[in-house]
């Protein structure tokens, strides 16, 4: 089984002083484990180069939560994939349903700041996921499908190569309700399946595909232990040092089990 990749999402949460204690706090927690598992960091644009700094010495990545899809110039407010690259940022969110919802990204959005992070040598995650009204409708594999398509389908196989994809279906994120193991499962293998279909067997095995939506210390083991998902993308419970520790101490579990 391949080894696990962890992402902890902060979103807009803490201040300077609590995400130096946060970061520290994980960085001392894993400092001294052998880890197989990726893991990485994704605070808000102002703590970036306290968790760069923090990562160059430890053994997890800096990430970002999201990046303009312009290259420069008169973008009040924006960060381009440029800015997070010269701040030795490794992975980049893209396309999150938070930013989907209330930002109105789309899908050529999304797509645009993915060619803007592989041309900077960054890992886009990028993200998919139902509503629950899509779920109810039995629409959910085939918005998953739209997503992932004209997210990500545009890219040659090279390129592709550098992305990683998380499942996260909306009515899970934040809502204390997890999907089942055996939901997440079947939509990973059918993401799967579509790269398959695409990039050919060897990069479907290859390609990262993570979990998100209320994964926590308590049912992260389970979660990853199905051979189709590689790890989780972690908002509240990355929040809290003990708790991402053990996630990240699952996804090592889940390995070893295998
Ligand atoms: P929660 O883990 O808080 O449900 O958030 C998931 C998420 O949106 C990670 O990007």
């Amino acid at each position: 089984m391949k080894t696990k990749l962890v992402i902890g999402n902060w979103k807009m949460n803490l201040d300077f002083g609590a995400a130096e204690d946060l970061a520290t706090s994980i960085q001392e927690a894993i400092e001294n484990f052998n880890l197989k598992t990726e893991v990485a960091i994704c605070p808000p644009f102002p703590f970036l180069e306290l968790v760069t700094d923090l990562a160059d010495e430890s053994n997890f990545y800096a990430g970002a939560q999201n990046c303009s899809q312009y290259d420069n110039g008169a973008y009040t407010g924006e960060v381009s994939a440029a800015m997070l690259a010269s701040l030795g940022v490794n992975f980049c969110i893209v396309g999150h349903s938070e930013r989907r919802k209330l930002f109105n990204e789309s899908n050529e959005v999304v797509a645009r700041k993915v060619d803007k992070l592989i041309a900077e040598d960054l890992i886009p995650v990028v993200c998919c996921g139902e509503q629950l009204e899509d779920r109810k409708a039995g629409r959910h594999f085939e918005v998953v499908e739209k997503q992932v398509k004209e997210s990500l389908f545009h890219l040659a196989k090279n390129d592709f190569e550098h992305v990683v994809i998380a499942y996260e279906p909306v009515w899970a994120i934040g809502t204390g309700e997890t999907a089942t193991p055996a939901q997440a499962s079947e939509m990973h293998a059918f993401i799967r399946g579509l790269v398959e279909k695409k990039y050919g067997s060897e990069m479907a095995y290859n390609t990262y595909i993570l979990y998100g939506g209320s994964c926590n210390a308590k049912n992260a083991l389970e979660l990853f232990s199905s051979p189709d998902v590689d790890g989780g993308l972690i908002g509240g419970a990355s929040l809290k040092s003990a708790d991402f520790v053990e996630i990240i101490e699952a996804a090592e579990t889940s390995v070893s089990e295998n």
